[in-house]
């Protein structure tokens, strides 16, 4: 199973989303493939928002190996599940799908706990939104682990 996290910048959110979730799943046993991307540019090849990066270790997990990508349409075919921190980045994302993906996309709380709450983005606020974000991230993440290990989750069949 490959999962993309996807949010903006792709230095706050879908990093820690990234992190966590290879933490949990790994944690479970689960074999799964997991990357982070972001739908704009402008902190290509950077490391993650040094916020994320203390929130992370604060919890035990280290995102500073990860790199900062943009979303390409090879991503529809690279991965089974894209998940994105809000609405907005499942809308930029879908108005880039061909009519025929076989990848599901969708909105993270959405896809795993049936929320409709977007992941805030925090770039522009203090460190309690990080660690608000950690928080749902890291629910979302443990309901993810769940899902695929209960088959829920299942890789499109080609
Ligand atoms: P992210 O947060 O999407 O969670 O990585 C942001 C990071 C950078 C910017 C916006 C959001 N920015 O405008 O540079």
């Amino acid at each position: 199973m490959r999962i993309l996290f996807v949010c903006l910048g792709n230095i706050c959110r879908s990093p820690l989303a990234h992190g966590v979730f290879e933490h949990v799943a790994d944690e479970m046993g689960l074999k799964v493939v997991v990357d982070s991307a972001g739908t704009g540019g402008w902190h290509v090849g950077n490391p993650p928002d040094p916020r994320s990066v203390h929130v992370a270790a604060d919890h035990g997990i280290d995102v500073t190996g990860q790199r900062a990508r943009r979303f390409v349409v090879e991503d529809f075919s690279r991965f089974d599940l894209i998940l994105g921190m809000d609405e907005s980045n499942v809308a930029t994302i879908g108005a880039m799908a061909a009519d025929e993906t076989a990848a599901t996309v969708g909105l993270f709380m959405r896809h795993v706990l049936g929320r409709t709450d977007n992941v805030p983005d925090p770039y522009y606020g203090g460190d309690d939104g990080f660690e608000a974000c950690y928080r749902m991230i890291r629910a979302g993440a443990e309901a993810l682990g769940t899902r695929l290990a209960s088959g829920i989750d299942k890789p499109p069949r080609s």
